[in-house]
Parts: C-alpha cells; sequence; structure tokens
C-alpha cells in the first residue's frame, strides 16, 4: 500500500509550482497518495509564504493542530520561503517538526525526509538545471520554472533573502520540459518566475543566451501547445519588443500582470522599483494600444511608510487611469530581512486600513461595470476542470474564470462560450461551437 501525503501550499503561484516538485521527487522514491485527512497521512507538509507577517504566526498555531491529530509515526515537514529565513528556529520553538526545507532546496525532499531534524536552507544551492519527475496538480495544465530567485532588492520584500540570487533555467531544459507537459495532454503552460521578464540575466552555466521575448519565441514553436502564460513580470523589463512580442503572439494570453506597488514616484523611489508613476502609466497605456482586448492585472501595498495622503491619491489615481481587470492589494507588513523595516515614518494601522478600504471599494466599482460589459461576448474558452452538478470551468484566453453546464467531455477543450450571466469574480456560460 503506498504512502499518503498531506501537503498544505500557501501563497503564490511558485509555492504551488514547488509542492508539485516535491510530490514528483518523493514519487520517484516510493510512491505517495495525497489525502486532505491528516489523520491518514504518514507525511505532513505545510509549504509556507513568508511575504506578509500573518501566516508566520498562523505556522506555529497550525503546527500545533496537526500535532495532535496526526497518526502515530507520520512526520511533519516544514518547507517554502518562511523555512527558509527562520531555519533550525522553526525546531526549537516546534520539536515535533522533522524537518525544514528552503524554498530553494525543493529537489531536497527524499534527503531531508530521511535525517531527523535536517535543515536545508542554503540560497546558494542552484536547482535551475534540475530535471524533476513530472507531476501535474492539473493534466490539462502545466506551470514550468524559467528562473528561480530575485537580483531586485525592493525594500519591502523578503523574497530576494529566501529564495537567493537569480538564475535563468536553460531555455532547452524549459523547452523539453514543455514539451513532455504537451506530449501528456497540456494545452497551456504557466511560466514561472519572481521577474520573468528579465530572464537571460544570468545562467549558471553555458547556455544559449537568450532573453524573454526570445525565450516565448522558441516556446511558441512547441506543436501541440496552444496557450502561454507568465507570471509576475516587472513594469522595468517591458521593453517595447517585449510587449508586440505579447501582444502580436498568438499562443500568448492576452492577460498580464503589471505589479504597480504605488503609484507615488516617491513611494516607489522609496521601495527601490525602478520606475516612476509616468513609466508605469507609459507602459500600461503602451500594453492597452498594442492589445486593447488584453487584460492587466496588478499588485498594490498600502501604508508603506512615509505614504502621506498626496502618496495614496496618486496611486488612485493610477487605478483610475489603468482601470485595471484585477487587483491584489495588500497593507504593508514590515519584514526581516528588508531595508524598509527600519524606516521610521511608520502608518498608523487604521489609516493604512482605511485607504486599504476605500481602494478595493473603487476597484470594486470599476471590476462590476467591466464584468457587465461582458455580458453576450464570445470568448474561447479552455476548459480544465470538471465542477459539482454537471459544470465544468476554465479560462478564456483573458483569463477569465467561466462555468458552464457540461461533462467531462469538455475538458482538455477549447470551445467559444457565449457569456449569460456575470459576477464580480466569474462568468456563466454556454458553449456555442
Ligand atoms: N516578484 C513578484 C513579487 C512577489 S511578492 C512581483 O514582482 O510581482 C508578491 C506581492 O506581495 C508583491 O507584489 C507585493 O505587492 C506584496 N508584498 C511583498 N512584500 C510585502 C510586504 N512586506 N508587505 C505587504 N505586501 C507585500
Ligand atoms: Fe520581491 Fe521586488 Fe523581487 S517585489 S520578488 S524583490 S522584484
Amino acid at each position: 500500500m503506498s504512502k499518503k501525503l498531506f501537503i498544505e501550499t500557501l501563497g503564490c503561484a511558485m509555492n504551488v509550482r514547488d509542492s508539485e516538485h516535491m510530490i514528483a521527487e518523493l514519487n520517484q522514491k516510493e510512491p505517495y497518495e495525497l489525502t486532505e485527512n491528516i489523520e491518514d497521512a504518514d507525511l505532513i507538509i505545510i509549504n509556507t509564504c513568508s511575504v506578509r507577517e500573518k501566516p508566520v504566526a498562523k505556522l506555529f498555531s497550525e503546527i500545533g493542530i496537526f500535532n495532535k491529530r496526526k497518526k502515530e509515526g507520520a512526520k511533519i515537514g516544514v518547507t517554502g520561503c518562511t523555512a527558509s529565513h527562520l531555519g533550525q528556529d522553526i525546531i526549537k520553538r516546534a520539536p515535533v517538526v522533522d524537518f525544514v526545507l528552503g524554498a530553494r532546496n525543493v529537489s531536497k525532499i527524499t534527503d531531508v525526509l530521511e535525517k531527523k531534524h535536517a535543515v536545508e536552507i542554503s540560497t546558494d544551492y542552484d536547482e535551475s538545471t534540475y530535471a524533476f519527475g513530472e507531476y501535474r496538480s492539473n493534466p490539462y495544465k502545466a506551470m514550468v520554472n524559467i528562473s528561480i530567485g530575485c537580483d531586485k532588492q525592493c525594500t519591502f520584500c523578503i523574497v530576494p533573502a529566501t529564495r537567493g540570487e537569480e538564475i535563468s533555467i536553460p531555455s532547452d531544459l524549459i523547452v523539453q520540459e514543455i514539451t513532455k507537459a504537451v506530449a501528456t495532454g497540456a494545452k497551456e503552460v504557466m511560466l514561472l518566475g519572481q521577474n520573468v521578464n528579465n530572464y537571460g540575466r544570468r545562467f549558471g552555466g553555458s547556455e544559449e543566451k537568450i532573453n524573454f521575448t526570445q525565450l516565448l519565441q522558441k516556446i511558441s514553436k512547441i506543436e501541440g501547445l496552444e496557450r502561454i502564460r507568465f507570471t509576475s513580470p516587472h513594469p522595468l523589463h517591458m521593453d517595447d519588443a517585449f510587449l508586440e512580442e505579447f501582444a502580436s503572439n498568438p499562443k500568448i494570453c492576452k492577460q498580464i500582470h503589471v505589479p504597480l506597488q504605488s503609484g507615488s514616484t516617491k513611494i516607489l523611489q522609496a521601495m527601490k522599483r525602478g520606475y516612476t508613476k509616468e513609466n508605469f502609466l507609459n507602459r500600461c497605456t503602451k500594453i492597452r494600444s498594442l492589445c486593447p482586448e488584453a487584460t492587466i492585472s496588478t499588485d498594490i501595498i498600502v501604508g508603506f511608510p512615509g505614504e502621506s495622503n498626496q502618496d495614496f491619491e496618486d496611486t488612485m489615481d493610477v487605478l483610475e487611469q489603468v482601470q485595471f481587470e484585477q487587483v491584489f492589494s495588500f497593507k504593508y507588513s514590515p519584514r526581516p530581512h528588508t531595508e524598509a523595516q527600519h524606516f521610521t515614518d511608520v502608518i498608523p494601522d487604521e489609516i493604512a486600513s482605511e485607504r486599504l478600504s476605500r481602494l478595493q471599494a473603487r476597484h470594486f466599482e470599476m471590476l462590476a461595470a467591466q464584468m457587465d460589459d461582458q455580458l453576450g461576448k464570445v470568448h474561447k474558452v479552455y476548459f480544465d476542470e470538471l465542477k459539482p452538478n454537471g459544470r465544468v470551468s476554465g479560462r478564456t484566453d483573458d483569463g477569465r474564470l467561466v462555468f458552464v453546464e457540461g461533462s467531462e467531455e469538455l475538458l482538455g477543450q477549447i470551445k467559444d462560450v457565449k457569456i449569460t450571466k456575470t459576477s464580480r469574480a466569474s462568468l456563466d456560460g454556454e458553449v456555442i461551437n
């Protein structure tokens, strides 16, 4: 009988892919079956995020709960970014944890499993040429890393400390991984990196040196691959050649994340983002003009140290001007290993909360109008998930979630769908072709 694995994945798409990597690695050694019940698991993994403070506090209470519920002899491992930055301290504070594995070391999962209280968190470790075993949580879509780590020094962000310096994965390895995924049923790929459009910055070895635009061109030649998505690009590296490729390459989905963080040039400077409000707006205008059908999503932080009312109004102004289709917004959270944790002009929590509510309320108003506009439109939808009550879901090319009535025959198919009903988070439709 195969062993059972319970794995909880917090945080970003990169963590989702790291969890897949760990499952693949474990399965190459001995078969594991995934379970949703802690009580049944032989191995419990918490794949953590440390971008904001809340999940760290949650982690220790969760370890306690899991320890009470786990069966005799089951192991608990803490992996991901919190593992990277707390390391040994996790075991000191919670000795029930059997191993700690950093975000840049996931390929070592089978090694740490064998050593009691192993801690592997080196950010110098080079996983960039590592060929991982195959495992996909969704058979119709593949996630593929194109780079690891991040060389930027955004003053609020802990990621460079947890994931280490940026290394690009050799393009031949990327193509090989996608080709394998396509051969086993994936028509869509999501390219992953902290800074995807900085691809080519540094390779571990003597690989062919190409940039992100060239990588996109190379990947789009893969036969049978129909859709390419990527996350996250950085506004600083959105040169015209890249945006032209984005707009004109029919395999690239017309959905782009352009993380703003703040609309104030003064705050952007304090964040060391490398662009101004005007540069940012210029890039979004370029996207809208080259590719009016594209949706633009963004990340915004409110309450960064020193953010005045006027700075916040600048952020609201960018919101009005760009009319983002999706906004992920957060209150600033001071993090260890970052410059901004030492900044003194701290914004009181009530003010940050107020700003966040105002921003979200305004975005929801804009979103409601945008979603209403979708009524009667026809989209190409790639169906990838069976839902309860005879429904199937998929995504439009521009990234919107659509539900239709149907059965598993639709899975893995791209169909024309007419939108019949809208809500804030998703669309309902019927297959017309
Ligand atoms: N490389 C990614 C960022 C990864 S972190 C990118 O450029 O999109 C994901 C998001 O979390 C960031 O874009 C930022 O909006 C938010 N974030 C990061 N650190 C934060 C902090 N200290 N407080 C609040 N939000 C933060
Ligand atoms: Fe973080 Fe900035 Fe890199 S947000 S992941 S340091 S681009």
